[in-house]
């Protein structure tokens, strides 16, 4: 199975009773476990999590931090492109060449990478003065 398979199960799962937009969110973390999330929304919208925040927590959780792999599908048009925070929150535990399989439920696939995702992201070492 793989890690699109992960993601499409676990889809079913999510919350998603506002948008009626399903996602599904699978990291592979380098310890080899598979870490799941869905979005959970809410009545007060801006309260809503996107699947992969939820993914991450479940990694967390589970005593993983290191993203090997990850994968994201939604039933869209095209695959799902990660939100702009989400993008922030998966680089946090991951290299930019971590691959990202971006995929639609009806089979169509896109490939990217955490670095792709988010060039020149913000991280620990512009806290550092020179
Ligand atoms: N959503 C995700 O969970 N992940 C993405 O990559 C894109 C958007 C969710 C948030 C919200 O519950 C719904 O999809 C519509 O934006």
């Amino acid at each position: 199975m793989t890690l699109v398979d992960d993601a499409r199960r676990v889809r079913e799962n999510a919350y998603a009773p506002y948008s009626n937009f399903k996602v599904g969110a699978a990291i592979r973390a380098t310890s080899g476990a598979v870490h799941l999330g869905v979005n959970v929304e809410n009545v007060a919208y801006p309260e809503g999590t996107c699947a992969e925040a939820g993914a991450i927590a479940a990694m967390i959780a589970a005593g993983d931090s290191e993203i090997a792999e990850v994968a994201v599908i939604a039933d869209s048009p095209v695959p799902v492109s990660p939100c702009g925070g989400c993008r922030q929150k998966l680089a946090e535990f991951g290299r930019g060449d971590v691959k990202v399989t971006l995929a639609t439920t009806d089979g169509t696939t896109s490939e990217t990478t955490l670095g792709a995702l988010l060039p020149g992201a913000f991280d620990q070492h512009q806290m550092e003065r020179a």
